[in-house]
C-alpha cells in the first residue's frame, strides 16, 4: 500500500489556514491514497521562533508544506516592523531552507501590496514591485527569501481575502451597518475580493496533483478571484446580499485621500491570473460568485 503523503499546514487559526485544514480533512476521507495531515496554529508554532520552526519541520518532514500563517495587520505593521518582518520575511526563508533539505514543495501566499498601485492594468508576476507600506515590504522580502533557496516553491499573490469567519471587510461592513445609518467607503482602490474558500479549493486541487507527480515551474503566481471592484462596490454587494437581514446604510463613495490610515495602500490592486491558468491550469471564480457562496453560508449559519 502507498505510504500516506505528509502534508503540513501552518496558520491553521487564520481565515485561509482554517479553510485549508477543513478542506484537506474532507479530502482525506475516502481518499485511496491517504494524507498524513498536520495543521498547526500560532499557539502551536510561532513563526518568529526560528529554532522551533526548524525543529517542527524536521519532525514532521512534510512532502508539501503550506504556509498560510502571516503577520496581516497592515496598519499595525507600520509601528511593528520587526514583528512583521520576523513572520513575513525571515520565517518564509527558513521554511524554504528546510524544504530544500527535505526535497519537498513549499506553497506560500503573498499579496497585491507588493505593488505600488500605479496604472490601471492588472499586474503580472514579472512587473516591478514597489510596496507602499511595511506589510507589503515584509511580504516582498519573504518572496525573495524563498526564491533565494533551492526549494521547489509556489508563491501565490492574492488580494482582499475574506471568509465567513475572521477579521475582514465583510464583517466590518456588517457591524458598521448595524451601528450607523451612513458609511463613507473608499471607491478608488480597485481589486478583487477573494474568498479563503476559493483560494483553498485551488490550493487543494493543485496539492493533489503535486502529490501525484505534477512538477510545475517554481515561482510567483497571481491568484485572486476574477473580475474587479472597489471597496465601495464590494460594500454595495454586501449590503444588497444582507438587505433582508439588516437595513442597508446609505453609502457614500470617497477617495483614499479622504480616509487616511497609518499604512498607505495601492490604488491598483488588479492581479493578472494568466500565468496561474497557463502553468497550473487553475482559475478562481468571479468575485461576485465566490461572495454569493459565502453570503449564503453566513445567512444560513451566522458567524459566531
Ligand atoms: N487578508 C488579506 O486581505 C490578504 C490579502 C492578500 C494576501 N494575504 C495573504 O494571504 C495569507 C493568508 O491570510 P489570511 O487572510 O488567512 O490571514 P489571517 O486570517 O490573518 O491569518 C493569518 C494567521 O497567521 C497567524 N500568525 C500571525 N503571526 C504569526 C506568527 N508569528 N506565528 C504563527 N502564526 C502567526 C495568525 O494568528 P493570530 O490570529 O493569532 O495573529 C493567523 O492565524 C497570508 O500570507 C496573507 O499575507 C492576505
Amino acid at each position: 500500500m502507498t505510504a500516506p503523503a505528509r502534508l503540513l499546514i501552518l496558520g491553521a487559526g487564520g481565515q485561509l489556514g482554517a479553510e485549508l485544514a477543513r478542506r484537506f480533512a474532507a479530502e482525506s476521507s475516502g481518499c485511496p491514497t491517504p494524507w498524513s495531515l498536520t495543521a498547526l496554529s500560532r499557539a502551536e508554532l510561532n513563526l518568529a521562533d526560528a529554532d522551533a520552526l526548524r525543529t517542527a519541520i524536521r519532525h514532521h518532514a512534510p512532502q508539501i508544506l503550506i504556509n498560510a500563517a502571516a503577520y496581516t495587520a497592515v496598519d499595525r505593521a507600520e509601528s511593528e516592523r520587526d514583528q512583521a518582518f520576523a513572520a513575513n520575511a525571515v520565517a518564509p526563508g527558513i521554511l524554504a531552507e528546510e524544504m530544500a533539505q527535505l526535497g519537498g514543495w513549499l506553497l506560500h501566499y503573498s499579496t497585491d501590496y507588493v505593488f505600488d498601485g500605479s496604472g490601471f492594468l492588472p499586474w503580472r508576476e514579472s512587473d516591478p514591485t514597489g510596496p507602499l507600506n511595511v506589510y507589503g515590504a515584509s511580504k516582498l522580502a519573504g518572496e525573495q527569501a524563498i526564491a533565494a533557496t533551492s526549494a521547489r516553491h509556489l508563491i501565490f499573490r492574492t488580494s482582499w481575502v475574506y471568509a465567513a469567519t475572521g477579521r475582514n471587510f465583510l464583517h466590518t461592513m456588517l457591524r458598521l451597518g448595524r451601528e450607523r445609518d451612513r458609511l463613507s467607503i473608499v471607491a478608488d482602490q480597485i481589486g478583487a475580493p477573494t474568498t479563503a474558500k476559493a483560494l483553498a479549493a485551488a490550493t487543494v486541487n493543485l496539492t493533489l496533483r503535486l502529490r501525484d507527480g505534477f512538477a510545475p515551474p517554481s515561482g510567483l503566481y497571481h491568484m485572486s478571484c476574477a473580475g474587479e471592484t472597489s471597496w465601495f462596490g464590494f460594500a454595495e454587494a454586501i449590503f444588497a446580499a444582507f438587505s433582508s437581514h439588516q437595513p442597508p446604510p446609505a453609502l457614500t463613495p470617497i477617495a483614499t485621500t479622504d480616509y487616511p490610515t497609518p499604512a498607505r495602500r495601492p490604488l491598483n490592486s488588479r492581479l493578472d491570473g494568466s500565468r496561474l491558468q497557463r502553468d497550473l491550469a487553475l482559475r478562481l471564480p468571479h468575485w461576485r460568485d465566490a461572495f454569493a457562496e459565502v453570503a449564503a453560508a453566513l445567512i444560513t449559519t451566522p458567524a459566531r
